[in-house]
């Protein structure tokens, strides 16, 4: 058996569909770009990711509280925070194809670092292009394009109002990052929930961004959902616990099966003038070519608080009793994303192995995060006594873990069906079974060995195997 690792996009987007993992939104119309749908296999997964997350964010730490915001919020919000001001991406429109473009990739694309420079920067550098003629569409390969301007992020509704026009009075946003939800809800927290700085509250949600260019499958989409901790502290803890969130996210990417080959940490140089300290997460995506992003680390100071309480009237200000002093907290920030972290994921677990003339394709994903965890197969679907036993295996099993009953075609395709789906165990009633010992086949998704295990003891079995 030899295993191959090529994994482009192209394979994972086709077996995300072919297997129920995610589905192009609104295919029968036609499609919406940049937006998905998780189907079985695909929310199973997704669901366990945040389960991971927020097992090690909330549920084993005495210093972290829980929160599920609302989406729309009060358009003072994205006010006082900056974005509806300045969170815009940089656009250049091809006049001949109308393909929109971001200016900084395609000044990426010629080696300029162009990540969050000025209009006035970047419309030097794509003259200078235009000048040498290799500023070019890179839908249609046209040379008239326009000058770079800025297109706000903010995807904009109306609630409550007699009409649908969007007048700038009924306008309200829906939110493109969940951590607004937090700041809004950190007084609250405070007075209900007795915590002490420092603390966090942690938050999964979706938000929603008005990308111009959103591709590469769910790396970048419209509609999202993050994972988002904002840890409140004083200024002089900063350094201390900024170091401590990066330890405490980097061994959970450890600890679901990354290597310290496949993510690497990423220094931002040029920060937002409120935040002292900017570093990525970026995972070696061999589908898309190399390291991304997955999580940020923001230290983004007293900002959000001071900016919520001016603009609000509302005293966001902290009494330390230990120390005796009123100050308003700063902010340390992890945000991942959820379905970022859903390719990451596929993308490390596909593997292709050559076994004689065929090619396997199998998901090794960490068992946790595995969609199913055992599926039950009887040997033959026309035989009662053989369904029926896998059946009672199946419902008890079911009870404990996410299982799967399966008596389509013969059971080398079951098998094949299951590795696409990650599934770490099969388990396959025979006749052996029913006439002799009372023993079932257990197969492992990785090495692809067999067992016989007897059926009255599979749970002592998988309480042991999927601890
Ligand atoms: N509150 C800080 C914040 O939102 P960000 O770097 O803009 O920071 C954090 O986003 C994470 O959210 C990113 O690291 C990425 O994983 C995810 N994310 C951002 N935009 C996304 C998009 N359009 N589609 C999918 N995920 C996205």
């Amino acid at each position: 058996m030899t295993e191959k690792k090529e994994n482009s996009i192209d394979k994972i987007v086709s077996l995300a569909k072919r297997r129920g993992f995610v589905f192009p939104s609104s295919e029968i119309y036609g499609g919406l770009a940049a937006i998905y749908d998780y189907g079985h296999y695909g929310t199973l997964l997704k669901n366990n990711i945040r389960d991971a997350w927020w097992k090690a964010m909330v549920q084993y730490r005495d210093d972290v509280v829980g929160l599920d915001s609302a989406i729309f919020m009060h358009p003072t919000t994205w006010k006082a925070s900056g974005h509806i001001d300045s969170f815009d991406d940089p656009q250049v429109d091809c006049r001949k194809c109308k393909a929109r473009m971001r200016a900084d990739h395609l000044l990426e694309e010629f080696g300029i670092n162009a990540d969050k420079q000025t209009l006035e920067f970047l419309n030097t550098e794509l003259n200078k292009l235009r000048t040498e003629k290799k500023l070019k569409c890179v839908s249609c390969g046209s040379t008239d394009l326009t000058d770079a301007k800025q297109f706000s992020l903010m995807v904009k509704s109306n609630l409550g109002s007699p009409t649908d026009e969007l007048s700038e009075e009924n306008v309200i946003y829906l939110r493109p990052e969940t951590c607004g939800g937090i700041y809004l809800e950190y007084k609250n927290t405070v007075d209900s929930t007795r915590v002490k700085l420092p603390f966090g509250i942690a938050q999964v949600g979706k938000a929603f961004r008005n990308e111009i260019v959103a591709r590469q499958f769910v790396f970048r989409t419209r509609e999202f959902e993050q994972m988002e901790m904002q840890y409140f502290l004083h200024p002089d803890m900063m350094k201390e616990k900024y170091e401590m969130w990066k330890e405490v996210r980097w061994n959970w990417y450890l600890d679901y099966g990354m290597t310290a080959d496949d993510i690497r940490w990423y220094k931002h140089e040029k920060l937002a003038h409120y935040a002292s300290e900017a570093y990525d997460v970026e995972y070696n995506f061999k589908s898309l070519g190399g390291y991304k992003e997955v999580e940020g680390f923001h230290a983004r100071g007293d900002w959000d608080l001071s900016q919520h309480s001016k603009f609000s009237g509302v005293d966001l200000s902290y009494f330390d009793e230990k120390i005796n002093e009123r100050f308003i907290p700063h902010i340390m920030e992890t945000s991942a994303g959820l379905n970022r972290l859903f390719l990451m994921f596929l993308d490390k677990a596909y593997t292709e192995e050559q076994i004689g003339e065929d090619v396997r394709t199998v998901l090794k994903f960490d068992y946790r995060l595995a969609p199913v965890k055992i599926a039950i197969f009887p040997l033959m679907k026309n035989k009662p006594d053989l369904v029926a036993k896998a059946r009672g295996i199946y419902d008890e099993l079911k009870m404990k873990w996410q299982c799967e009953f399966d008596d389509n075609g013969n059971v080398g395709k079951r098998y094949r069906r299951q590795d696409e789906i990650g599934t770490p165990f099969c388990v396959t009633v025979d006749f052996d079974t029913i006439e002799k010992d009372n023993t079932v086949t257990v197969r492992d998704r990785d090495t692809m060995e067999q067992v016989r295990v007897k059926a009255d003891e599979l749970v002592k079995y998988f309480e042991i195997k999927l601890r």
